[in-house]
């Protein structure tokens, strides 16, 4: 019921999804002169490296021997059947989770806080600066800052600085410095689009810092893709030809993109994406340009977008919270490589508690929406009777989201 790789399996080279998309992107715009960025413009806020791999063609971008020593602290990670659940569904379908819970943080996130880090220490930065929704990002990069000896800056959303304190604790273990954001409005619940304008101004105003980010980027999605490659190693030691179905959630699309990329070339496969209804990038947003945080200060990026002014309601999957979009993933949705469902959170917990009742793990709220797309594909294969692989990105456990649990197994949950 498990697939396991050795360490020496691990992929050496990350796959780009960028030269198999119907459509090229477009270049993310300038917010002052609304021309292409180059990229001196980004000189500021990242190291070179990630310049030129957030604008790569190239198929695959080697992947250095210092970043893969660290994923092997937990890479490969296990694919795993979900047997139980599957009979618990009574249900033709057989359901596989890549399990990327077992980081030091709990979730995908390190897979590319690794190598930001190392990247941003190569050329002599000595501290970084980022937002944080529900702490996952935040974690992740306190914890690889605290691998390169880098000092680490977190503006965290303040709903969720006040609803999870146990991660800001792990934050300041990995030696973190955390801030509630917005940090000139104390009474506001905070979003990621203003936790971003508060990180960004912190390192445009200093020499020594650089900017990080999560996810939506182009190079986030390409550190991902060590998801997506491993998992399809693990299927075929599992004895399947392929998915049918490729299931995440989507934020700002990273765990998403990293399982998915390496099957866009795979026409027949069915790519998911999975958001919540109070923050319907995907499925309500429009296309266009927009910033990437709520005050302008990031480049424009072409991407679905509920505005950059847009305040979702303080659901508890805080990571899934975001205006916007990855330009990738937004392009494989806008060309109808990828499509996207949304679930109120009721629905989501529903699903998450089965998940726990059957295979025992308890899921983040944000890799609970992957779980509730997944058990309804499921059902959809046992009322057609079709046998279906449905392979999906358990991105995270929710250890650190009991007071969610708590709402929802005591009725308190508002939707
Ligand atoms: C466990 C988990 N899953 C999913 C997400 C969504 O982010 P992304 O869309 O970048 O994968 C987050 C974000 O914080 C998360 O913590």
């Amino acid at each position: 019921m498990k697939w396991n790789l050795s360490s020496d399996q691990m992929p050496q080279a990350w796959f780009n999804v960028a030269p198999h998309l119907i459509e090229p992107l477009q270049p993310p715009l300038h917010p002052g002169t609304r021309e292409p960025v180059g990229p001196d413009d980004l000189a500021p806020l990242f190291p070179t490296a990630l310049i030129a791999q957030e604008m790569s063609a190239e198929p695959w971008i080697d992947i250095p021997g210092e970043v893969i020593d660290v994923l092997r602290l937990w890479r490969p990670t296990p694919l795993v059947r979900a047997r139980r659940l599957e009979q618990a569904l009574d249900t033709p379908a057989r359901i596989y989770y890549k399990d990327e819970s077992v980081s030091p943080a709990g979730s995908h996130k390190p897979n590319t806080a690794v190598p930001q880090a190392y990247y941003n220490k190569a050329e002599g930065i000595g501290r970084l600066a980022t937002e944080t929704g529900a702490g996952q990002w935040g974690s992740a990069l306190s914890f690889a800052s605290a691998l390169f000896g880098l000092e680490c800056k977190v503006y965290m959303v303040r709903i969720s600085y006040e609803q999870k304190p146990y991660r800001r604790v792990m934050m300041e273990t990995w030696g973190g410095n955390v801030e509630p954001s917005p940090v000139d409005e104390p009474g506001h619940p905070g979003s990621l689009g203003s936790a971003i304008s508060d990180a960004v101004r912190d390192v445009v105003a200093r020499d020594d810092s650089h900017y990080s980010l999560g996810s939506v980027l182009n190079h986030v999605l390409l550190h991902q893709t060590v998801i997506g490659l491993e998992a399809k190693e693990q299927l075929a030691l599992a004895g399947e030809e392929r998915p049918d179905i490729v299931i995440a959630s989507c934020g700002g699309g990273s765990n998403l993109g990293g399982i998915t990329g390496p099957f866009v070339p795979d026409a027949d496969v069915d790519l998911v994406a999975v958001e919540p209804s109070s923050c319907p990038t995907l499925t309500e947003g429009r296309f266009e340009y927009d910033f990437g945080d709520t005050a302008g200060l990031t480049p424009l990026l072409q991407m679905y977008t509920l505005g950059h002014d847009f305040v979702p309601s303080t659901i508890h999957a805080g990571g899934l919270r975001y205006h916007g979009d990855s330009p990738i993933i937004s392009n494989l949705v806008k060309t109808g490589r990828m499509r996207a469902v949304a679930y109120p959170q009721g629905k989501v917990f529903e699903a998450a508690v089965q998940f726990a009742r059957t295979q025992g793990s308890i899921p983040a709220p944000e890799t609970s929406h992957a779980i509730r797309a997944t058990i309804d594909e499921a059902l959809r294969a046992k009322e057609e009777g079709v046998e279906r692989v449905i392979l999906f990105c358990y991105s995270g456990h929710g250890m650190l989201d009991l007071g969610a649990y708590d709402s929802y197994i005591h009725g308190n949950m508002v939707e």
